[in-house]
């Protein structure tokens, strides 16, 4: 297939992670577990933890916020916003609708939500590279909230965090070949959540196995329709569950490449390895301690990369497998910009690991409980927050429960350093549901920053 369009892709990219964590190393001795297991077996170090009044919407606001903000974007400019989620907060109201008022985007902009599992931004990303075409700009963000059950194996590999993207016709940042299509879609039950769960039910080695299967056969495809092989990609990045699921990815296509068994107690994985310390590993650090982000997951990958090797990184061929359970994957190929002063210094992963606040393994607990206390009609009301030290002193947005049957979200920023007393003045009689409309209308809200 060849094309004479355009190119596009993405012109620009930030992460926001939640500011607090837990290390796998205190999960291990909560459950009695042998800590390696983590670390040598997933590949995990921590977990990001949100705080009860941060959600999947205040992680996408955040995130959108600082890519208007860090690359000048004119909101006006946008027409096009998708949200990757599979962790909404409404069964109709898409996330991108709350993204659209709270991060002040004009009204001539479609938005919506896309939902297949891990898949979902990915699906969301192509479709917004082809309207790109036309010369418009589009944000596609991916935002999540990993939950398993307390206790579960896949526990330690949960995360939270959010990707903001710009396309656009000028892909500073990576330019998507959008020549060829290498899919692979099979109805399974590897991983899902039903409608009255808030954790998700996954059988955990299935899923493995399904998305070796679909890496397996959009490999394949993307190297018949190319012409390309492993050999002339300088990294290869995956959808990491977990990190050390980037290895088994990596065995899986040097299999697919080379014929060789390398499961066999005969075959030689030093050559392998060097491969994959080369290719795979640079994009590995941020997962390693924010954990599975579902559908940012792969863009988190290139954030990494982008931020840890940004000279040597520019103008290098990229592969990116994206894998949603249920399932569909997509082998997608790209070159990272020439330029690195169209990202350094501008995502904004470092600096954020680096101010996180660590939490025991019973705060973590209680930010679980207080997360589905707030899920409920009727829980907003400012003391079930609990304020303390404990308040994120620089989330942007805070979500402050249900008050007939409305999500309450409004700023956050404006809390009073050292003190536990928000700047912000609530006059308790007025409805919340009107502060956030108001808001989003661009109205005087009706409270006071001190
Ligand atoms: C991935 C998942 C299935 C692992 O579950 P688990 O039952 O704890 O897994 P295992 O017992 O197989 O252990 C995981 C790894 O740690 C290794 N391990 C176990 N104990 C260890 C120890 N003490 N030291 C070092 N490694 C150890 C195992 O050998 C295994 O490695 P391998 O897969 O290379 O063989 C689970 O985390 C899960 O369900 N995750 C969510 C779903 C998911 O991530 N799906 C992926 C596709 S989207």
């Amino acid at each position: 297939m060849s094309s004479t369009r355009p190119s596009a892709g993405i012109e620009a990219i930030t992460v926001h992670v939640p500011e607090h964590y837990l290390t796998l190393d205190a999960l291990a001795a909560e459950h009695g577990v042998d800590p390696a297991k983590f670390h040598s077996g997933l590949g995990c170090r921590s977990m990001a933890v949100p705080h009860p009044t941060q959600d999947t919407v205040t992680m996408a606001v955040a995130a959108v916020r600082d890519l208007i903000d860090r690359y000048n974007v004119d909101p006006e400019e946008i027409g096009l916003l998708i949200c990757g989620t599979e962790t909404g907060v409404d069964s109709s109201k898409p996330v991108s609708s709350y993204v659209h008022g709270l991060a002040g985007l004009g009204p001539q902009c479609r938005t919506f939500d896309i939902k297949h599992a891990c898949y979902g931004a990915t699906a969301g990303l192509m479709m917004a590279c082809s309207w790109a075409h036309k010369g418009r700009k589009a944000i596609v963000v991916a935002s999540d909230v990993s939950r398993y059950q307390p206790g579960s194996p896949g526990e330690p590999t949960q995360g939270a965090g959010a990707v903001a993207m710009l396309v656009s016709d000028r892909p500073q940042v990576l330019r998507i070949h959008d020549s060829f299509e290498a899919v692979h879609t099979l109805s399974v039950n590897d991983f899902w959540r039903p409608t009255y769960s808030p954790t998700a039910v996954v059988d955990g080695r299935y899923s493995v196995a399904c998305y070796l299967s679909g890496l397996r056969s959009s490999w394949r495809e993307m190297c018949e329709m190319t012409g390309r092989c492993r050999d002339d990609f300088a990294y290869m990045l995956y959808h990491l569950p977990f990190p050390r699921m980037s290895w088994k990815a990596h065995t899986a296509i040097a299999e697919v490449e080379t014929g060789i068994d390398l499961a066999s107690p005969s075959s030689d994985l030093e050559p392998e390895k060097l491969v994959y310390t080369q290719k795979v590993e640079p994009a590995l650090w941020a997962a390693q301690e924010i954990g599975n982000i579902y559908t940012g997951s792969l863009w988190l990958g290139l954030a990494a990369l982008l931020e840890g090797e940004p000279t040597s990184s520019a103008g290098k061929l990229v592969s990116l497998y994206s894998y949603g359970s249920g399932s569909c994957s997509e082998l997608i190929t790209g070159a990272i910009g020439d330029d690195p002063t169209a990202w350094h210094g501008r995502i904004g992963l470092g600096a954020a690991l680096t101010t996180r606040t660590q939490i025991d393994h019973d705060l973590y607990l209680e930010f679980r409980k207080m997360e589905l206390a707030l899920k409920q009609n009727g829980s907003y009301a400012r003391s079930e927050i609990p304020l303390e030290k404990r308040l994120p002193s620089h989330a942007s947005t805070l979500y402050l429960g249900v008050k007939d049957h409305r999500r309450v979200y409004r700023p956050g920023a404006d809390w009073q350093p050292g003190t536990d007393q928000p700047r912000v003045q609530i006059r308790e009689d007025e409805p919340p549901e009107a502060w956030c409309d108001m808001w989003m209308l661009g109205q005087e809200p009706p409270w006071k920053v001190q």
